[in-house]
């Protein structure tokens, strides 16, 4: 999965580069800049004390020593001031520069804290999605695995206001199966397994008959590229675009029975913006169905209503609630 949310200590992340959230001395300090110059050693200093300090929204790399790791990026992000001194300019470059300076290093996988989301007072929601639009435009253009590594719960807040409306979505929604052992379970919106596929009405001659049947026989990795070829998208825009690297969907192209995990069937239905009916459709290939006993459905079906197809924002919706991230 091109990028990845997840919850862990940025100085275990057994990636070739982390990123520090650093000071414009970049000699140390707090925060995640304290925990990576501890888990290195006191060679990172050393090498940082040559380096001449960095500006705010730039980026310079250095070894990684006792760390997991090859090199640390080190990055000064913007103090928040309010939100009217560019600070988000700022902070879009702190990962742009440092993503540019793990391409050209070589590097294949980067994690990222959330930079100044901390003591530079960054609101957390908003850090997060700088932090997602300038890594997800970056990985338009660049094969690459970038981690977003968030350290504590609280920069998922699931009160935050943005939630709210999907955690309503799934209250109303949510179907838990252990609670209705002994009644049939009742899903509201669609039915729980897929509705038999309904020949067009008029189907009069045997061509289109023959059509309608080969529709049938088709399989996942066929309905994809014929979706492809219909959206007038090319491979690579889809399979970006679904969070899928292109070593998987190579694998998809190659084989017309392959079966796709749920999270990768659903990340194609969001990258081809297909609505409710199609994407049930394609998961059904897959030998999946959307269910309301589900949250990671549930929450999914909510952006697919909301007509919103942005991928990285479903993500981080699955992860505030706590659920697999769609992609592979
Ligand atoms: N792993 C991953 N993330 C971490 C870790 C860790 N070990 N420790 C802290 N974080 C998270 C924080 O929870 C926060 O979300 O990193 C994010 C950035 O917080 P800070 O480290 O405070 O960085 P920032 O807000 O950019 O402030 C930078 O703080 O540490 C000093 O020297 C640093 O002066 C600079 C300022």
């Amino acid at each position: 999965m091109p990028l990845n949310i997840v919850r862990n200590d940025i100085t275990k992340m057994k990636v070739d580069a982390i990123v520090n959230a650093a000071n414009p001395s970049l000699l140390g300090g707090g925060g995640v800049d304290g925990a990576i110059h501890r888990a290195a050693g006191p060679e990172l200093l050393e090498e940082c004390r040559g380096l001449g300090g960095c500006e705010t929204g730039s980026a310079k790399i250095t070894g990684a020593y006792r760390l997991p790791c090859k090199y640390v990026i080190h990055t000064v992000g913007p103090v928040w001031h309010g939100g009217l001194l560019g600070e988000r300019k700022l902070l879009s470059s702190c990962y742009r520069e440092s993503l540019n300076l793990a391409r050209d290093a070589g590097c294949e996988s980067v994690a990222f804290p959330l930079i100044s989301a901390g003591a530079y007072g960054y609101p957390r929601d908003r850090a997060l999605d700088v932090a997602v639009e300038t890594i997800g435009a970056f990985l338009r253009d660049h094969e690459m695995t970038v981690y977003l590594v968030v350290f504590d719960r609280a920069s998922f807040r699931i009160g935050e206001r943005r939630f709210q409306a999907i955690e309503s979505y799934i209250d109303d929604h949510y179907v838990d199966l252990r609670l209705d052992k002994n009644r049939r379970v009742q899903s509201v919106g669609f039915p729980p397994t897929p509705a038999p596929m309904a020949y067009p009405q008029e189907c009069a001659a045997p061509g289109d008959l023959r059509e309608a049947l080969d529709m049938i026989d088709e399989s996942f990795s066929e309905m994809l590229l014929r979706k492809i070829d219909e959206k007038g998208m090319t491979d690579a825009q889809c399979y970006k675009k679904a969070n899928i690297d292109r070593k998987l969907f190579s694998k998809i192209r190659s084989d017309r029975l392959y079966k796709p995990s749920k999270p990768t069937a659903l990340a194609f239905a969001i990258a081809l913006e297909l609505p409710l009916e199609e994407a049930r459709e394609l998961l059904e290939k897959a030998g999946f169905a959307l269910s309301h006993s589900s949250k990671f459905d549930i929450i999914v079906e909510y952006f697919i209503r909301q007509g919103n197809y942005n991928i990285y924002e479903i993500n981080e919706a699955l992860f505030a609630f706590d659920q697999s991230l769609l992609g592979n």
